[in-house]
């Protein structure tokens, strides 16, 4: 006779599994797939470990846990995010937001001095920036610019679950032509990998999040050229351009900004010690 497959059976098989597979936290993972599909939070899990599994539930936990054997993001698995501790969710038209890029989130509030203030935010993928700040900043206007029409239509999806879809404008453009308006903030984390750098990518980087979101020409400083290049005619006096950087552009991003007219230029750490973001204010 099979044997019975009990949850705590099934979660000790799919760790194994994901271990197998290289996936860095595989019982982390195997417990998050399990708890996703069977609606319940990891306390539940840990509760229920010797409860059987009927036929469907293994139906419908089987393909989740070969996608992620093959190196599929869980978050794409369950289709949902945290960040900046608020719900996103996300698709394969959207980079996955990282906790790092909270540090962008910090800084722009450091920033956001105006009252009434106006926000670009360019590149923004699921919305996760934009919409952070603007549950911070109630009575601030935030423009979420992005190249994807798929990715906008996530981003405007995440503004109505996160209740900010009134102070917030969508909009599809390349960042190579900013609206011609004045903002007090532009924040950015564009694409800025290099080339040369795709293969060093782990595979659920690589093979499944939007090339168009990760890949920049330029070395990967094109869109930092692009957008210092503009940031003087698309800020109000006073205002500021922040961006997010990859851990060795510090410096070519900061003389970026410095060739562009841009003052006051300033790297921020995150919480590791790697620079992560770069400012300028339009003096
Ligand atoms: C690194 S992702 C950042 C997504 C999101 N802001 C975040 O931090 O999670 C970069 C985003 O820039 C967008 N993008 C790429 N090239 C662009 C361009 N030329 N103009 C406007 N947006 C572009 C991509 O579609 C992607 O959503």
């Amino acid at each position: 006779m099979a044997e019975t497959w009990t949850l705590l059976r099934l979660l000790r098989w799919t760790t194994d599994y994901f271990g197998e597979k290289g996936i860095d936290n595989p019982r982390l993972d195997a417990e998050l797939v399990l708890a996703h599909v069977l609606k319940l939070d990891r306390v539940g899990l840990y509760l229920n470990f010797e409860r059987p599994l009927n036929a469907d539930e293994l139906d419908a936990i089987r393909p989740l846990v070969k996608r992620r054997g093959q190196r599929e993001p869980l978050q794409y698995l369950t289709g949902q995010t945290e960040f900046w501790s608020l719900p996103f969710e996300v698709t394969p038209a959207v980079l996955i937001p990282r906790g790092d890029t909270e540090i962008l989130v910090e800084e722009a509030l450091n920033h956001a001095d105006a009252a009434n203030g106006s926000l670009l935010d360019v590149g923004t993928g699921s919305g996760a920036i934009a919409i952070s700040l603007a549950t911070e900043l109630a009575d601030w206007q935030v423009t979420a610019l992005d190249i994807s029409s798929d990715a906008l239509e996530v981003a405007a999806r995440n503004a109505e679950k996160n209740g900010v879809a009134r102070q917030m404008q969508f909009l599809q453009a390349d960042l190579a032509e900013l609206p011609q308006q004045q903002y007090d903030l532009i924040v950015s984390n564009p694409p800025y990998i290099a080339r040369d750098e795709w293969d060093e990518l782990m595979p659920e980087v690589r093979c499944f999040e939007p090339q168009q979101a990760l890949l920049a020409a330029g070395n990967g400083l094109d869109c930092y050229r692009k957008l210092a290049a503009q940031a003087r005619s698309r800020l109000q006096p006073g205002g500021w351009l922040l961006v997010e950087i990859g851990f060795r552009q510090a410096e070519n991003v900061s003389q970026l900004f410095r060739d562009a007219g841009l003052q006051d230029v300033f790297v921020r750490d995150d919480y590791a010690g790697q620079p992560r973001v770069v400012g300028g204010c339009n003096k």
